[in-house]
């Protein structure tokens, strides 16, 4: 038999092959056994050297049109199964958009954290600065510099849960109006949030619970900038709808001093919200200010109750329960 007979056999065997429904596999099988390095096509060019000169570029025709219609073909072929391949495994993947979304679960600030940080906000706005103290306080901070001495009834007032050393849990936010004082002139302008404590609970009491103290000292600070300042927090906090009212009261450590109440929307029923007043003449005497000098206004906001307001809750203790129900609903 003749190289081109070869050739013959070879192009038929082809034909009948490369029109199968093949896999990828066996589309490179075939590719390899009569394309590759030992497949068909190259065993017979082996035997070239015995083709006449006449025959010689027939063969070489012939390898040419094989490669041309089959080489090329089954290159195609496998191009094409490579898409189906990749197509498929996109398929596999697809992302079904109509499916419902995963939920995720974020947390949320504490009620009392978000009045705590809003009234901050506000403070701020208005030229205030934050200051901060201990919790555990001594005697003179949170009493004595504050016109307090030991026999004064209004320590009583305070229902102090005592430590040992002659320490104890700060009754009030006060003590930071000292200490900022010990370490910084006038004029002073800071408010101090915070946690603070009493052996005291019913309603609209807590234990534990928060105040935010201010206190401002320059030349010549009058009671009509307090009203002003205290009436402005209270309408931003409030969104101006809460009616308050003034009420004249007592604290050692200012005079004159009043309280603010807010009314209760749901109830009509008026809250004591703050403290407030002049600062005391002994209280700047005590932390080495002239009160001839100086003068200056402080007022003590419970957070605690000015969050029950806005957002309507008539029992502190809800707040400290701790029922994930009661939290979820301020989100
Ligand atoms: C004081 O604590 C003063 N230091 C406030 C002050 C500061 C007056 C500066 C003048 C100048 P009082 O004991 O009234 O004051 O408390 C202030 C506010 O804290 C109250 O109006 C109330 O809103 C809140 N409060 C008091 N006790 C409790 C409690 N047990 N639970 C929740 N809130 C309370």
């Amino acid at each position: 038999m003749s190289i081109i007979d070869d050739l013959t056999n070879i192009a038929g065997d082809l034909q009948k092959k490369a029109t199968l429904e093949l896999s990828m596999e066996e589309v490179l099988d075939l590719k390899e056994s009569f394309f590759g390095k030992k497949g068909k096509i190259n065993e017979v060019m082996k035997n070239i050297r015995f083709a006449s000169n006449e025959e010689k570029p027939l063969v070489g025709k012939k390898v040419n049109e094989l490669k041309q219609k089959y080489l090329a073909s089954l290159d195609e072929k496998i191009k094409t199964l490579e898409k189906a391949k990749l197509n498929e495994q996109l398929m596999n993947q697809r992302i079904d958009i109509t499916l419902p979304g995963r939920r995720v679960s974020f947390g949320d600030l504490h009620p009392i954290r978000k009045a705590e940080y809003e009234l901050v906000q506000i403070c701020e706005s208005m030229g205030f600065s934050v200051a901060t103290g201990p919790i555990i306080e001594d005697m003179f901070h949170n009493f004595e510099a504050l016109n307090i001495p030991e026999t004064h009834p209004s320590r009583d007032m305070h229902d102090t849960f005592y430590l040992a050393n002659d320490k104890v849990l700060r009754t009030h936010t006060s003590s930071v109006q000292i200490r900022y004082m010990q370490n910084n002139r006038p004029p002073i302008k800071i408010v101090a949030p915070g946690q603070v404590f009493r052996s005291d609970q019913d309603r609209t009491h807590s234990p534990m619970f928060h105040q935010l103290e201010g206190l401002y000292i320059n030349h010549n600070v009058t009671l009509p900038e307090l009203k002003y300042a205290l009436e402005r927090i209270l309408k931003q906090f409030f969104n101006d709808d809460f009616p308050i009212r003034y009420r004249s009261s007592y604290f050692p450590f200012t005079e004159p001093s009043f309280e603010v109440d807010v009314k209760f929307s749901s109830t009509g029923e008026w809250m004591e919200v703050l403290g407030a007043g002049m600062v005391h003449r002994n209280v700047l005497r005590s932390v080495d200010l002239d009160p001839d000098t100086y003068t200056g206004f402080a007022f003590g906001l419970g957070i605690d109750r000015l969050a029950m307001l806005k957002y309507g809750i008539s029992d502190i203790r809800a707040f400290y329960e701790n029922d994930i129900r009661f939290l979820r609903q301020g989100k």
